[in-house]
């Protein structure tokens, strides 16, 4: 029997690359998804894998649309177990300096406000149902300087908004906890550091563990926050990191 069967989750930005893991591995443990992402994205083989992924397009950051999405859910699955707020966009985010305000606010909307409209109307449903677990993906650069001002402002306001949920829902049983990923081989990382290979030669030294992750490393522990077997762990940040914020070996050993 899988670890999640009988549930029913929402995933954004399910079709980017932690995403798609995610969907698949929930998929693979028995239950269904439905699989969101923007209008006009492309579907990843995982997102059409059987019948228990239901592809739903909608602009996490467009309070309309997200409500849509959320009468769909309760209208053709019944209801709702899991959210897992993963869906980001950056906007040519630089230091403070340069940091144009129209690219903070698109960056800030896609970061922290798409979280901000799922949570809210995800939360009627999981109450409806008895509880659930709710699980947003931000980032080491919430706990640590990396890059990215924008980026970086909205994922540490993910971690403050997302441990006041679990406090505030807790009597309903609705658990909300924070995985903050290392760097993770996907098209937005990768493209993203492509720019600076020096300083992508300089972030993997940093890693105790040797490698930078895969998207299955975030899926896995996504899981364990989603499922039952995390039923008493709530309002927590979790970094998953090969070791990054743990700290470096200094060589005087
Ligand atoms: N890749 C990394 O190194 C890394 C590290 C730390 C945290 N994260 C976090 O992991 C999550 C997933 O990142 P990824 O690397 O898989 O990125 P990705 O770009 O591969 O996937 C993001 C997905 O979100 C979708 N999306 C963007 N704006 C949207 C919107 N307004 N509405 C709905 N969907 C939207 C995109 O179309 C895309 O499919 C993000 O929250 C990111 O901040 C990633």
């Amino acid at each position: 029997m899988g670890r999640l069967e009988g549930k029913t989750a929402l995933v954004t930005g399910a079709f980017g690359g932690i995403g798609s893991a995610i969907t698949a591995r929930f998929v693979a443990e028995g239950a269904r998804v439905v699989a969101n992402d923007l209008p006009g994205a492309d579907p990843r083989p995982s997102d059409r894998a059987d019948g228990r992924v239901v592809t739903h397009l909608a602009d996490h950051t467009s309070e309309p649309q997200v409500m849509d999405m959320m009468e769909r859910v309760r209208a053709e699955l019944g209801g709702l177990d899991i959210l897992v707020n993963n869906a980001f966009a950056a906007f040519n985010d630089t230091e403070i300096a340069t940091l144009e305000e129209a690219d903070w606010d698109r960056t800030l909307a896609a970061c922290l406000k798409g979280p901000f409209l799922c949570t809210k109307h995800a939360i009627p449903l999981l109450k409806e149902g008895g509880g659930g677990s709710i699980v947003s993906i931000s980032s080491v650069n919430a706990l640590r300087a990396v890059s990215e001002t924008a980026y970086s402002a909205a994922k540490g306001g993910l971690i403050s908004m997302m441990r006041l949920v679990a406090a505030d829902y807790a009597e309903f049983n609705i658990r909300s906890n924070v995985i903050c990923p290392g760097t993770i081989a996907t098209r937005a990382s990768l493209g993203y550091w492509e720019q600076f290979p020096a300083g992508f030669d300089e972030l993997k030294r940093m890693y105790p563990l040797g490698r930078i992750g895969e998207p299955e490393d975030v899926a896995q522990y996504t899981l364990f926050l989603a499922s039952d077997e995390s039923r008493w762990v709530t309002g927590t940040v979790h970094t998953i990191d090969g070791g990054l914020m743990g700290g470096t070996k200094l060589g005087i050993r």
